[in-house]
Order: structure tokens, then C-alpha cells, then sequence
């Protein structure tokens, strides 16, 4: 595949996916193993698309070294579906529906607000005045009757990421990982619910993964719609309704992909390493770069960082897009929310070799 114009791409998701997956997609889009047809026209009651999505849930299961009592289903609908679904599942486990959110940035917010729908929504920390750190876990006031706590692992937009998994006294935990998933070897039984679009760091758009503990299976409020139920999902193995067949399909390869790249422990690593160069630059730059996020809490995946000062200088940072995208760079804008430049260092862990780095148009842009 000769791509004419050759860009980094450095956009949060849909992400950058290893060159190598979309030349084998490439190689079987017409003709899938020799059937003499596309997975695109593939029914998914086929024996061949069972082994595509076997494939798929046992290489996550691999990855992650997902314990037996956890079901892994493929969804439609997004990250933003299972903010819905968390609660239609979830909040029938205990009487009051009382649910506790940490709200760390833009997504875990929309998660809480979404809620409130179907729960008496707790936020469990004082109200914060921006999104740039993770409050002290010391100031969380978890409800005894809370049938979940949620969290998200990592904020796209803000750039604020867990480095450890909160201790929530036995109370099921949810997480929204969908930024950083596979970015880091993960304790999955300490865990009722994750789940995670794969459009950042799984696969492409089109299905989310959630991978549920068994013993939370059945509890789904009478109003969830039956293709977010997640015991009928789980029973179907996914199959109650037409599953998005190529999203799986992609998925099946970029997980073989992180598999024979060393796994989340590589991820893990490459990571750290990509994300410190850009942070490196900003420490040592005299103000020059600023990122808001507390140093503790900034995100290995997204870097949101203001140029010229912490508010940010117009002129300057539309100058370093300007360069970026004279470098083929893109989607180096951040979101309007945050940052004027969010680098998406190691949003898909698997994809940022072999790569003009940002590092190169940050020192250069400084020096
Ligand atoms: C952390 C996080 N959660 C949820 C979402 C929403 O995902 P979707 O657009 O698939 O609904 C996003 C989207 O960027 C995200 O970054």
C-alpha cells in the first residue's frame, strides 16, 4: 500500500492503527482466507466469523489475563453507550440506586450526567475548580449504599490519568479505560466492569469492549434497551443482534499485532518512554510549554499543553500548528475544552514507531 502522502497521525480516536494491520485488511478485504468473500459480507452466524470473534475475546483474555468468571462482550454505541449502560446494569445491585462517580475530566463528567437518568448520582470529592489532577483519594467520601464506584482511567481531553486502581472497599468498580487500554498490564478481578471503545488503542470505531464479572449479570433495570443488556449480550456471546463484524475483524488484528510487539508490558514501557520525552521538553523549557496537569496525574496517552504561557499565546500556538501540519503532523490540535495542543504521544500504544516524534517540532519549535 503506497500511501501518496505519508503523515503522522497523531489524532486521540479514531488512531493511528499499526501499518501492518491495515496492509493484512488491505490484503484480505476482497477475498477473506480464500471464501471468495469480504469479512464486510460475512453473516455472523458463520462458523468463519466465530473464529474471528474467538479470536478477538481470546487474545484479550491473553492480554489481560482475564479471569475465568469475566464474560467479554462486543457492543455497539460507543464509549458514551455504556455511560448509559453502566447504570441500566449496574444500579439495581442495591436498593437505594445510589452510584459514585470521580469526575477527573470532560469524560468521566458526561458519564456522572448520563447517570443521573437512571441513579441518585454521588460525587465523591469536593467539586473541582479545572481538570488537573486526581483528587486526593483521602477526600473521597464513598457511600456504604453506592451499588458501583466509576472512574475513568484516563481523560482524553484533559490529559489526566490514574497510575494506580482506587481502593473502593469492596464496592464494584466500573471503569471507563477507553484511552488507555492495553497501555498497561491490568489487575482485571479487582474490577467489576471495564470497558473501552476500541477507536484509541484496540482497533477502529464501531465496537466497544466490556469485560463484566459474572456475578453482576442479571441485574439490568426493566428500561435497558435489550442490545445493552449485558447478561443477554454475554448469554448471546455478543450475537444478539448483528455485532459490527469488521470492528471485531480490525480488533483481532491489532490485538495479534500488541501480542507479537510484547504485549501490554512492552506497551507499558514504550509508553512511559514517549510520553517522558514530551514531558521533558516542557519541564526544561523555562515556561515556554505549559501543562496544566499535576505532575502525578499526567496522562502517558495525551498531552495537553498551552504554548507561551499557561493560558496559552494565540499567535504562538497556531504558529506550532501551522509547522506540524507543514510537517505532514496532524490532529495535533487539542480540544477546545482543554489545551490548545493535545500530543497524542501514545494514544495507540501500538502505532508510534519509526515516527517523527513531536518531540523533534517541540525542541526545535522552543530552541
Ligand atoms: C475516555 C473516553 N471515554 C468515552 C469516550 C466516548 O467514546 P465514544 O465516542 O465512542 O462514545 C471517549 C471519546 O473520545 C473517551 O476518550
Amino acid at each position: 500500500m503506497d500511501a501518496k502522502r505519508q503523515v503522522v497521525n497523531f489524532g486521540a480516536g479514531p488512531a493511528k492503527l499499526p501499518r501492518s494491520v491495515l496492509l493484512e485488511a488491505q490484503k484480505e478485504l476482497v477475498d477473506y482466507k480464500g471464501l471468495g468473500i469480504s469479512v464486510l459480507e460475512m453473516s455472523h452466524r458463520t462458523s468463519d466469523f466465530s473464529k474471528i470473534i474467538n479470536t478477538a475475546e481470546n487474545l484479550l483474555r491473553e492480554l489481560l489475563n482475564i479471569p475465568e468468571n469475566y464474560k467479554v462482550i462486543f457492543l455497539q454505541g460507543g464509549g458514551s453507550g455504556q455511560f448509559s449502560a453502566v447504570p441500566l446494569n449496574l444500579i439495581g445491585l442495591k436498593e437505594g440506586r445510589c452510584a459514585d462517580y470521580v469526575v477527573t475530566g470532560a469524560w468521566s463528567a458526561k458519564a456522572a450526567k448520563e447517570a443521573e437518568k437512571y441513579a441518585k448520582v454521588n460525587i465523591v470529592h469536593p467539586k473541582l475548580g479545572s481538570y488537573t489532577k486526581i483528587p486526593d483519594t483521602s477526600s473521597w467520601n464513598l457511600k456504604p449504599d453506592a451499588s458501583y464506584v466509576y472512574y475513568c482511567a484516563n481523560e482524553t481531553v484533559h490529559g489526566v490519568e490514574f497510575d494506580f486502581v482506587p481502593d473502593v472497599r469492596g464496592t464494584v468498580l466500573v471503569c471507563d479505560m477507553s484511552s488507555n487500554f492495553l497501555s498497561r498490564p491490568v489487575d482485571v478481578s479487582k474490577f467489576g466492569v471495564i470497558f473501552a471503545g476500541a477507536q484509541k488503542n484496540a482497533g477502529c470505531a464501531g465496537v466497544t469492549v466490556v469485560i463484566v464479572r459474572e456475578d453482576l449479570l442479571g441485574f439490568a433495570l426493566k428500561e435497558c434497551p435489550i442490545v445493552l443488556d449485558y447478561k443477554v449480550q454475554a448469554g448471546n456471546g455478543s450475537l444478539y443482534n448483528t455485532p459490527p463484524c469488521y470492528s471485531i475483524y480490525i480488533m483481532s488484528l491489532v490485538l495479534e499485532w500488541i501480542k507479537n510487539n510484547g504485549g501490554t508490558p512492552a506497551m507499558d514501557k514504550q509508553s512511559s518512554i514517549k510520553s517522558q520525552m514530551i514531558y521533558d521538553i516542557i519541564d526544561k523549557s523555562n515556561g515556554f510549554y505549559v501543562c496544566p496537569v499535576e505532575k502525578k496525574s499526567q496522562s502517558r496517552m495525551n498531552i495537553p499543553f498551552r504554548i507561551g504561557n499557561i493560558k496559552g499565546d494565540e499567535a504562538l500556538e497556531k504558529k506550532f500548528l501551522d509547522k506540524a501540519v507543514e510537517l505532514n503532523m496532524i490532529s495535533l490540535k487539542g480540544h477546545r475544552l482543554a489545551g490548545a495542543v493535545n500530543a497524542e504521544v501514545s494514544a495507540f500504544p501500538a502505532g508510534r514507531d519509526n515516527e517523527v516524534h513531536p518531540v523533534s517540532l517541540c525542541s526545535n519549535f522552543y530552541g
